[in-house]
C-alpha cells in the first residue's frame, strides 16, 4: 500500500530553487518546535530532559543511517549530567551506494536538519554539534554554510540559542572522501583530525567518543525527522507506518528503473509497488531479477520467482511483495539499511555484478583488520578470476569460506558489509556462478556490462 500522503515530510519542496531559505522554512512553520523544546529549561531537577526522551522513544523512531536502532535509546546513553563537554555528530557521510538521500534534504531542506540539531542538542545537553558532510558534496556544502549563517544571524544557534540561554554552536566539517568516515567511529577520528580509522567498541560513543566525551551520532535524515516529532506529537507520529516501523522513510531507488528517483513513503510500501508504481517498472520491460533492498552492503532479494537453496539446505523463494519495514526485511534475511533499492534486470550478469561490488569494499577497507583487508582482497581477486573465465567451481565455495571468515571478526562492519552481498549473491544464484566458471562466459545471454 503507497501512502504518501505523508503528514510531516522531509522532501517537501525538494528539486525547487531557494527552497532552502530560512525565509520559506518559517513560512511553512520552520523553527516553531524548536522553539518549543528550548523553552524547557536544562534543568534535571524539573525532570522535563528525560521527558523528552521519553517522547523520542514514544515515537518509535529509528535510526535512518542503516542499523535502525531506536533513536531514543541511543539518546539515553548520553550522560548530560556528566561533567564533560558533549557532542553531536550528524553523520552526513552518505557512501553507501545506491544511497542519496541526506543529500537532498542537506541542500532543500537544511533548516530542517538545522532545527533538529538544536532539539537533539537541548534534550542531551550539548553545546556544539558537527555536521560531517561528505567531501565531494560541493554545492550540498554550499547549501548548509548558507543555511547555517542565515540561522545565526537570526540568533538560532550561538550562546543564547534562540533566547533560551543556553549555548549551541554548530559547524559544518566536510569529510575526508572516503567510505569508512561514515561508520561512526571512523567518522569520529577523521573530525578529530586522524585518518579515519574505526576504534574497537565499547566504549561506545555515546560514553565516549570525539574527544573522549560522550558524543551523539545520529544521520541526517533520523536529525531531520524530529521538529515533525515535536510538532505532532510522539503518539500520532508513531502511527504513521506500521508498528515499531513509524514515520516517513525516504527510499532511494535506483539501477533498472524507467523512473529512479527518491520517493517518501511510509514503510507499508512493498517492493513490487516501489518498483513498479513509484519507478514506473523495469528499465526496457525487462523482468526484474535481483534487488538490493537497502544499500549495497545488504543481502539481495531474488525477485525472479525462482527458487534456491538456503544455509539450512532448504527450498526457498524470495518475495517480491514483501513489505519494505525494517522488521519484515529483517525476518526475510536482509536488512532495510539506508533503503537504497538497487534494481538488476532480468539481463544482469550476478557474477560480474558481485565482482564490481567487491571492489567497492575491497578499496575502501581502511586495511586495519585482517579478516577485512586480505578477506575483500581474496574475494576480489577470486572473482575477478572468474570473470576473466579462468575460474573453477571449486572457487564458488572458496569465496564462501573466505566471506564466511570476514563476519564478525572485525573491528567495524565493512568486512560484514561485503561479507553479507557475496554470500547471498552465491546462494541465491549458484547456478550462474557454477555456469561461469565450467563455461567461461556468463549464463546471461547478452548480459550488460557493469
Ligand atoms: C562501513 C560503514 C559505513 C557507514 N556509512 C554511513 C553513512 O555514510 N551515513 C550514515 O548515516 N551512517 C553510516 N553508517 C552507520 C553509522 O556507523 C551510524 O550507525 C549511524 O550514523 C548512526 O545514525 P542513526 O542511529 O541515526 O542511524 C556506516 C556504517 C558502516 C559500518
Ligand atoms: S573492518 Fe575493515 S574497514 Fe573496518 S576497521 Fe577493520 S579493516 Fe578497517
Amino acid at each position: 500500500m503507497i501512502v504518501n500522503d505523508l503528514p510531516t515530510k522531509l522532501l517537501d519542496g525538494a528539486y525547487t530553487k531557494g527552497e532552502w531559505s530560512l525565509e520559506n522554512y518559517l513560512k511553512k512553520g520552520g523553527y516553531q518546535a524548536a522553539k518549543k523544546v528550548l523553552a524547557m529549561p536544562r534543568d534535571p531537577a524539573a525532570n522535563n530532559i528525560p521527558a523528552l526522551i521519553e517522547e523520542v522513544k514514544k515515537s518509535n523512531l529509528r535510526g535512518r543511517g542503516g542499523a535502525g536502532f531506536p533513536a531514543g535509546m541511543k539518546w539515553q546513553f548520553i550522560d548530560y549530567k556528566a561533567k564533560k563537554p558533549r557532542y553531536l555528530a550528524v553523520n552526513c557521510d552518505e557512501s553507501e551506494p545506491g544511497t542519496c538521500k541526506d543529500r537532498v534534504v542537506v541542500t532543500y531542506n537544511p533548516h530542517r536538519v538545522l532545527e533538529g540539531i538544536l532539539i537533539a542538542c537541548h534534550v542531551c545537553g550539548i553545546e556544539d554539534a558537527y555536521i560531517y558532510i561528505r567531501g565531494e558534496f560541493v554545492v550540498e556544502f554550499e547549501h548548509l554554510v548558507g543555511a547555517v549563517a542565515e540561522a545565526y544571524a537570526a540568533g538560532y544557534f550561538g550562546s543564547n540559542a534562540m533566547g533560551s540561554g543556553v549555548r549551541i554552536d554548530v559547524t559544518p566539517h566536510r569529510g575526508a572522501g572516503a567510505y569508512i568516515c561514515g561508520e561512526e567511529t571512523g567518522l569520529l577520528s577523521s573530525l578529530e583530525g586522524d585518518r579515519g580509522y574505526p576504534k574497537i567498541k565499547p566504549p561506545f560513543p555515546a560514553v565516549e567518543g570525539a574527544w573522549r566525551s560522550p558524543t551523539l551520532i545520529n544521520n541526517t535524515q533520523t536529525i531531520a525527522l524530529l521538529p515533525g516529532i515535536v510538532n505532532m506529537g510522539a503518539d500520532a507520529w508513531a502511527k504513521i507506518g506500521p508498528e515499531r516501523n513509524s514515520g516517513p522513510m525516504i527510499y532511494c531507488l535506483s539501477g533498472h528503473i524507467k523512473k529512479p528517483g527518491l520517493f517518501e513513503l511510509t514503510m507499508d510500501v512493498t517492493l513490487r509497488e516501489l518498483v513498479e508504481q513509484c519507478g514506473g517498472g523495469v528499465l526496457n520491460d525487462l523482468k526484474p531479477k535481483a534487488i538490493i533492498p537497502g544499500g549495497s552492503s545488504m543481502p539481495v532479494l531474488r525477485v525472479d520467482g525462482q527458487p534456491y537453496t538456503n544455509a539450512k539446505g532448504e527450498q526457498v523463494t524470495d518475495n517480491y511483495d514483501i513489505r519494505m519495514d525494517y522488521d519484515t526485511l529483517k525476518n526475510a534475511n536482509t536488512l532495510l539499511g539506508s533503503a537504497a533499492v538497487i534494481v538488476m534486470h532480468e539481463r544482469t550478469c550476478m557474477v560480474s555484478a558481485l565482482y564490481n561490488l567487491i571492489r567497492f569494499y575491497h578499496h575502501e577497507s581502511c586495511g586495519q583488520c585482517t579478516p577485512c583487508r586480505e578477506g575483500s582482497g581474496w574475494l576480489e581477486k577470486i572473482l575477478a578470476r572468474i570473470v576473466r573465465g579462468e575460474g573453477k567451481t571449486e572457487d564458488i565455495d572458496g569465496l564462501l569460506s573466505v566471506a564466511g571468515q570476514m563476519s564478525g571478526t572485525t573491528i567495524c562492519l565493512l568486512a560484514d558489509s561485503a561479507a553479507m552481498p557475496a554470500g547471498a549473491f552465491i546462494t541465491k544464484f549458484r547456478e550462474e556462478f557454477v555456469h561461469f566458471c565450467k563455461e567461461k562466459k556468463s549464463m546471461v545471454e547478452n548480459a550488460i556490462r557493469l
